[in-house]
């Protein structure tokens, strides 16, 4: 019989999960929803729905924060919630789990990631670790074990991770705190300072998916929100042209940074990433004209991504179905106290 095998990407705005029973990706909101300080009330989509909506005493939040776990007891709450349902409907003794980690974290908030599942009563029989980016570069059907040369950047919610692949192993990462959530802020901010309009993150970030979508764009938005000067709700039209512009400086600091990073590439590797163009991927991918600044910026092509926001979870996918990938994930048992830097 084949062994119950999960293939998990943590992110900060949405979990996705790869099971290998049924091969398909559970991918909802990585949140919960607790009620007087104790009692789980939520968790993933339906979490999200009560967020910015529930009263005091429903305390609804995020377990993890630009990439790393903020709150462990939450995250281990989630997971495992997730993962019974998951196993719900079969005879489940334990699995192996592969769980995707940034790159550019500590020793000790990698570590944190194998605990979390290690004591989250998932019933875990093997735990491996495999890098985001090599994930990303697997579900992105990039041969990562030959290539000597490739750039992927995966811009998610809290954060965006630049970095150079070489057979097999990562050659440089950079994790920077621009993603989705900033790009939301922004257009809250812009609305707030145009229009005297408060409106929520959510309206925002319908906003800005409206804005990469070709049937809408090009149309102003319909915000409903908070009129601050009478206090009162009201509808407005924001036309597309402020969103752009609010959206600008971040895109300009993603541009930034993967310039930064070409620049520490080693030369020998440059041939193949300037033959490959850029891989683009990750939930926020599709931002409007992303791809379009990152390729005035570099003068490189950019490959983006179809399913972006799962691509991670497609890679270790692969890696589970495939012995030929299982070099490219690795155990942390038995790694030393020192070796972590933990005491
Ligand atoms: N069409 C779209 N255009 C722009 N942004 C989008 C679109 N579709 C989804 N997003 C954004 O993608 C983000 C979520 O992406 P993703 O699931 O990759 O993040 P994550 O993995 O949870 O975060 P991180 O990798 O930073 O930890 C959200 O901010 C969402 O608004
Ligand atoms: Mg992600």
């Amino acid at each position: 019989m084949q062994n119950s095998a999960f293939g998990i990407d943590l992110g900060t705005g949405n979990i996705k999960i790869y099971n290998n029973m049924d091969g398909t990706i559970l991918n909802q909101k990585n949140m919960i929803a607790v009620m007087n300080k104790t009692n789980l009330f939520a968790y993933g989509d339906e979490a999200f729905e009560m967020y910015e909506k529930a009263p005091s005493n429903i305390r609804i939040s995020y377990p993890l924060t630009y990439g790393v776990i903020a709150d462990i007891k939450d995250m281990q709450e989630v997971l495992k919630c997730f993962i019974t349902d998951l196993t719900a409907s079969s005879k489940y003794s334990g699995g192996d789990f592969y769980i995707s980690v940034p790159k550019d974290i500590t020793e000790v908030e990698k570590r944190a990631f194998y605990d979390l599942v290690k004591d989250s009563n998932v019933k875990a029989k093997k735990i491996m670790i495999v890098e985001k980016a090599i994930a990303d570069g697997l579900g992105l059907d990039i041969d990562v074990k030959n290539s000597q040369g490739v750039m992927v950047v995966d811009v998610g919610f809290d954060t965006s991770e630049i970095s150079i692949l070489s057979l097999g192993g990562i050659v440089l990462s950079k994790l920077i705190k621009v993603g989705g959530r900033k790009f939301d802020s922004a257009i809250q901010a812009a609305v707030r300072k145009e229009f005297n309009l408060m409106i929520g993150g959510k309206t925002a970030e319908k906003v800005k998916i409206d804005l990469s979508n070709k049937e809408t764009s090009g149309e102003p938005a319909v915000v409903y929100g908070r009129d601050i000067v009478t206090g009162l709700p009201v509808e407005r039209q924001i036309p597309t042209e402020i969103i752009d512009a609010a959206l600008n400086e971040n895109i300009a600091s993603i541009v930034e940074n993967i310039k930064v990073i070409l620049e520490r590439t080693p030369p020998e590797l440059a041939a193949d990433i300037y033959r490959h163009g850029i891989y683009l991927t990750g939930g926020s991918a599709h931002l409007k004209n992303l791809d379009v600044l990152i390729n005035k910026g570099t003068n490189l092509r950019v490959n983006l991504a179809e399913n972006s926001q799962e691509s991670v979870a497609n890679g270790l996918a692969r890696i589970i179905q495939d012995d030929n990938f299982k070099s490219l994930a690795y155990s942390l048992e038995g790694m030393t106290a020192k070796g972590t830097g933990l005491k």
